[in-house]
């Protein structure tokens, strides 16, 4: 099939600007803006109400899952958003599939912001940003034949439905994905998880979309079988010039398919950089932390590296710590990380790749002892 556009890809090294607003995170300035931006997040947050009282509720608070989270997805690439359990990371796909509204920021596709969207217009947008799930095991309805699931997508949208044979389109989707197009009548009990994950990912490329935002899509899989789904996402990307926001909670397992990466902690980005500068130059304490996070025998430990394991655990998002979230758990913490939030901006006296924006009054390098893949 053919290349549904040209990914014109990003250069690593376009236009971060300007100092950062007071929000806590970039907004406007102090992130990196792709050339051809598919996506552009700006400020997102999503607060979940806490309430109490069973026939009255009365709210309590608000759960922060996603607090002022500014990014830009370039055309044709790859964006890794990391960070440990309940960070926000799957909010933040939700909120770009439109599953949910945002409390507050935009997120503007091909211009235009797609959270006031309702209708038909909404509709348009959701065929064209598909979101692949983390467990085939449940995001695949056990009772429909592969073909009716792969298929599912037509019935919802029917406008972009192959005008011909749809029984023929769903089985090259097969096909595209690695699967034999005679399995088309079989159900997923039938499949292994790697191939039950094919079976979604076929899905999520019916409608021919332009982004694809996967959430975890190999973690529920086994570690033999993940670089396979991996790599197929990889050459489909380039095939139909889809652009990928891809969500892990490792940094390893997003390495060689991202172009930038992310990394998040509780509800914001901590840093984001190119995969060079975030792999080989990390300046925030969590990056490094993340990096180093499973300790392995070095036969030859190189000089100048440490290794840092990271204690505790995440902070609840309905209660976050005052100034920097991380602070808790940061070696590095001083009483200024306390009282004052650090911005997503670039460290104006790092020097080279480390130069990348990073949420870290104290920012600097440290060469960390990677866990391995
Ligand atoms: N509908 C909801 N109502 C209340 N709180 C929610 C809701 N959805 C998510 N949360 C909370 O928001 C926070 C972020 O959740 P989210 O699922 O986005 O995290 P995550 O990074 O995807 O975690 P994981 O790696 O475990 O999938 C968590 O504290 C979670 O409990
Ligand atoms: S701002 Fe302070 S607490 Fe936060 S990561 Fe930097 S040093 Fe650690
Ligand atoms: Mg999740």
């Amino acid at each position: 099939m053919a290349s549904t556009s040209e990914p014109a890809g990003a250069s690593a090294d376009s236009g971060i600007s300007g100092a950062s607003d007071a929000s806590g995170i970039s907004g406007a300035s102090g992130t990196y803006e792709p050339a051809a931006p598919v996506l552009e997040v700006r400020d997102l947050a999503k607060h979940y109400p806490l309430t109490r009282g069973v026939l009255v509720k009365r709210r309590t608070g608000a759960v922060r899952a996603v607090d002022t989270v500014s990014f830009a997805l370039g055309r044709g690439e790859t964006l890794g958003i990391v960070g440990e359990s309940g960070c926000g990371k799957s909010t933040v796909a939700r909120l770009l599939v439109s599953l949910e509204r945002p409390t507050a920021g935009t997120i503007h596709y091909r211009g235009e912001d797609i959270t006031r969207l309702s209708g038909r217009a909404l509709r348009a947008v959701r065929r064209n940003i598909q979101m692949v799930f983390q467990d085939p095991y449940t995001s695949l309805n056990p009772r429909m034949t592969v073909g009716d699931i792969v298929g599912e997508p037509f019935e919802i949208h029917p406008e972009a439905a192959p005008k011909g044979d749809r029984r023929r389109a769903v089985q090259e989707l097969l096909e595209v994905v690695g699967l034999s197009p005679e399995h088309i009548n079989r159900y997923p009990h039938q499949f292994s998880g790697g191939q039950r994950q094919r079976i979604g990912i076929a899905r999520g490329l019916a409608l021919r979309p332009e982004v694809i935002v996967a959430d975890e899509p190999v973690s529920a899989l086994d570690v033999s079988v993940r670089a396979q789904v991996v790599n197929l996402m990889e050459s489909l990307r380039d095939e139909f010039g889809l652009s990928y926001v891809f969500i892990a909670h490792d940094l390893s397992v997003v390495r060689h398919i991202s172009d930038r990466i992310a990394v998040m902690y509780l509800g914001r980005i901590a840093e984001t950089g190119t995969g060079p500068e975030i792999y080989g130059h990390p300046t925030h304490p969590y990056t490094q932390a993340l990096l180093s996070a499973v300790p392995v025998p070095d036969p030859e430990p190189r000089e100048g590296r440490e290794r840092i394991l990271l204690a505790g655990d995440v902070p609840s998002p309905a209660n976050p710590p005052s100034g920097c979230r991380f602070r808790t758990r940061c070696w590095k913490a001083r009483e200024r990380c306390a009282v004052e939030t650090p911005t997503l901006t670039v460290p104006p006296d790092l020097p080279g790749p480390a130069a990348h924006p990073s949420a870290c009054h104290f920012a600097e390098e440290r060469a960390v002892v990677e866990a391995p893949p």
